[in-house]
């Protein structure tokens, strides 16, 4: 939902290969490396070989073999790029440098900064990022009947600030063809429920001046003052862009999410989010979209309103919001978590509305104009928010129940799996599997330099390479360093 700017992005690459479009400048598109994790009740976590990649709308797109920019503030400039054929054989798109874009990430954790310094100035970078799995595509996690769990950091987020982890029904490729052929590695394709008009559409240059509707699941939206969780269905042509989401402060709870609340968003935290269907299937109807909380090692049931409201259910979402039946509320978000959709991060701020809509008025404690950008970075200019050990998968299969077994403060239902036995137990009775775990350790296996050695169900080697030992990061990931 943040706007699309330019990025002053590396001039320093000189080798400019003879293609033709906006085509990718180089041939290494130097995303970063993010270790995340897929889970299943069955087979435990695992590690998975994927990368963030930054939007395209903040690279340097710029004549072949020259260094003027094909874009300008408004859009594309007409001469260069009349048509997306012209503009592909006069320009091309750089690498992200990932420095300036305000971007880190090491192992599972992923920093976002919303300035960055460069010369003693700070200048706004508000990093928008999608995850890539290594066949150069985005990765199409699907959610319907399973659950999304991550852990952040977002105590220096003020009001006004924005630290976003969401899901949009994004094309895989990015939208790649003949003349865009970098697609998702160079972060082409960009939608969300706001329908943005941008620039290039679906990794094709607009020229119909349309915007890009597409499903989106907000899971977090939130600074340290006030958070919800948005569904965000959407119609062939337009969507519900206001959604039904869940705010705690907004369901009468204040010190529900604040600096040391219930929820103490000082310290780190792990969130989960699970998505409920009507027959427990993966192909069912969705019809509940919970969240849970786990931090010093104890879980968090999610804010609870007075009337009991204390998750999304399709009946929350026709009372709070009149265009959940138009556009199909939770049927139609579930459909789009059934296909599979792009997982987001951001870090913006709101130089128009303040971020109001967040956390001012019966949303939050901060006042109208506390979220203004100005004050953000005049005492805030080191605002960020950390996403790290991002684990989906089967219900009950990304998060370990503080204790080892299912708990009665528990709000969401868990399972625990053992990596001793490689069988799962599940606390459910509806759901219980003991299944041996598909992949089997060849005797004596080793694991390479930064490979998995060990972790909630690992059953892959334990061993590591000579001259690397294996390294405990969390409890679903130990690698070989
Ligand atoms: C990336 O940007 C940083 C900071 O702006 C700069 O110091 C660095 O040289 C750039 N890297 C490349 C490869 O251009
Ligand atoms: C657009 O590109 C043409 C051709 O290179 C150039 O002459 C012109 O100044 C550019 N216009 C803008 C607004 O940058
Ligand atoms: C986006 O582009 C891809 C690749 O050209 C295409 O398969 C897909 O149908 C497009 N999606 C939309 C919504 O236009
Ligand atoms: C795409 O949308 C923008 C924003 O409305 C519009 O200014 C532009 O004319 C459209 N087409 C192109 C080629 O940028």
């Amino acid at each position: 939902m943040s706007s699309t700017r330019m990025s002053i992005a590396a001039v320093g690459l000189a080798l400019l290969p003879l293609i033709q479009a906006q085509q990718p400048a180089t041939s290494d598109p130097g995303n970063l490396p993010l270790t995340t994790w897929k889970c299943s009740t069955a087979g435990g976590c695992v590690a998975q070989d994927t990368s963030v990649v930054l939007d395209w709308g903040y690279r340097w797109i710029h004549t072949v073999g020259g260094d003027q920019s094909c874009t300008t503030s408004s859009g594309v400039n007409t001469t260069l790029c009349p048509d997306e054929a012209t503009c592909a054989k006069n320009c091309v798109i750089e690498a992200a440098n990932y420095t300036s874009a305000g971007v880190t990430a090491s192992g599972g954790t992923l920093t976002l900064n919303q300035y960055v310094q460069s010369n003693g100035a700070y200048s706004n970078a508000s990093p928008r990022l999608y995850l890539l799995g290594s066949d150069g595509d985005y990765v199409m996690m699907q959610l319907l009947g399973g659950e999304l769990s991550f852990d952040v950091d977002m105590s220096t987020l003020p009001c006004g600030e924005n630290g976003a982890l969401y899901l949009s029904e994004m094309s895989a490729t990015g939208g790649r063809n003949e003349y865009n052929t970098g697609g998702a590695k160079y972060g082409s394709g960009y939608c969300d429920a706001q329908c943005p008009v941008q620039t290039w559409k679906n990794g094709t240059l607009n020229t119909s001046n349309q915007g890009y509707c597409c499903n989106e699941m907000d899971i977090l939206e939130a600074n340290s003052m006030a958070n919800s969780y948005t569904p965000h269905p959407c119609s062939a042509t337009d969507c519900d862009k206001g959604g039904c989401g869940f705010n705690p402060y907004a369901q009468g709870l204040p010190n529900y999410w604040a600096p040391g609340g219930t929820v103490d968003t000082s310290k780190p935290f792990t969130i989960t989010t699970q998505f409920i269907t009507n027959d427990g299937t993966k192909t069912g109807t969705l019809t509940e979209i919970r969240r849970q909380y786990i931090q010093n090692g104890k879980v968090i049931a999610n804010a609870k309103s007075s009337s009991g409201l204390d998750s999304i259910t399709q009946s929350w979402c026709e009372s709070s919001d009149s265009s959940a039946a138009t556009f199909g509320g939770l049927t139609t978000m579930g459909q789009a978590l059934g296909r599979g959709m792009v997982l987001i991060f951001s870090i913006w701020n709101d130089n128009s509305g303040f971020m109001n809509w967040l956390d001012s008025g019966s949303s939050g404690p901060c006042s109208s104009t506390a979220g203004n950008p100005a004050n953000i970075l005049a005492q805030n200019p080191t605002t960020h928010v950390v996403f790290s050990n991002i684990r989906w998968g089967d219900i009950g299969s990304t998060f370990t129940n503080p204790g080892g077994s299912s708990s009665s403060s528990s709000s969401i239902t868990s399972k625990v799996t053992s990596t001793t036995t490689t069988k799962a137990t599940s606390t459910t009775t509806t759901k219980t599997t003991t299944t041996k775990a598909t992949t089997t350790t060849a005797a004596g296996a080793t694991q390479t330099h930064w490979g998995q050695c060990g972790g909630q169900g690992w059953t892959g080697p334990t061993a590591c390479a000579s001259g690397t030992t294996c390294q405990t990061q969390n409890p679903w990931y130990s690698q070989c360093l």
